[in-house]
């Protein structure tokens, strides 16, 4: 199976383009899944919620996802990408995945970073699994990566690839995601975005170097800074169904939950 993670420039509420750039790199380089990044055709820096309710789309049937759906169609393979989700009232931070056969699932954002607060309402739906056929996906969102119980909920809901569409501004999150798959034994595609958004006296430069990590914590790929790209890995999601370390210890059976209160606090 190969699996790829697209970097672009997302520029801010270019819709079109950056819809056309994302789909120039996925017909340039043969993959069976690829992963966009988070809010990928309308940027990510909104200054009101006029702004974020003019670049919210309804799902499935809005614009960008009949774009995806027919590119999915077209090249016979699966597309996750991030947008802005029209939901009556409610704007969501969203991953889209789709097939060739169109629309499969939403992933709506549970931890939201710093001033998406203003803007999207919190995920209302736990994380979950899709199987595709050669692979089961799960789907988390930039900054919840940052919470180690995002990975684990979807290795223990049997998650092969964990597809992360992110807009990264903080410097830490390439280097987690290896640790993040080795405690999960997992891949991870996390898709990030290049480039700045400058609003008014706001601006936010987002990171690339987009990563494509292995089960026992490999970066298999990772693409530039400064540079739209794609990058391809072949892998065999099998070997995230492999948890064992060692013939003793298992990354799944050997956790202790009852050791853990969890739910302990809640302030
Ligand atoms: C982020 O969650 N976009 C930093």
């Amino acid at each position: 199976m190969k699996i790829a993670c697209v970097q672009i420039n997302c520029r801010f509420m270019e819709r079109e383009r950056n819809l056309r750039r994302a789909l120039q790199l996925i017909a340039g380089e043969r993959a069976d899944l690829y992963v966009l990044p988070e809010l990928f055709t309308s940027g990510y820096l909104f200054t009101s919620m006029d702004e974020v309710r003019a670049a919210a789309e309804p799902v499935p049937d809005g614009p960008t996802c009949q774009a995806l759906a027919e590119a999915c169609q077209r090249h016979s393979c699966h597309i996750v990408a991030g947008l802005a989700e029209q939901a009556g009232p409610l704007v969501f931070n969203s991953s889209v995945l789709f097939g060739p056969t169109g629309y499969l699932a939403t992933y709506r954002k549970i931890h939201l970073f710093d001033e998406e607060k203003l803007w999207f309402a919190a995920g209302d739906q736990p994380f979950a699994v899709h199987d595709i056929g050669p692979a089961k996906l799960g789907m988390m969102i930039c900054f919840d990566w940052i919470f180690p119980e995002s990975m684990r909920s979807l290795a223990l809901a049997g998650a092969d690839i964990v597809c992360h569409s992110a807009n990264l501004v903080l410097p830490y999150c390439q280097n987690a995601m290896t640790t993040r798959c080795l405690e999960n034994g997992v891949f991870a595609v996390t898709a990030n975005r290049i480039g700045s958004d400058r609003r008014g006296t706001k601006s936010l430069h987002f990171t690339g170097a987009s990563q494509i990590t292995g089960p026992r914590g490999e970066v298999l790929a990772q693409a530039g800074k400064l540079v739209e790209e794609i990058r391809v890995v072949a892998i065999d999601p099998f070997k995230a169904r492999d948890k064992w370390l060692n013939s003793r210890n298992n990354l799944l059976q050997d956790r202790r939950p009852d050791s853990y209160r969890l739910n302990d606090r809640t302030d």
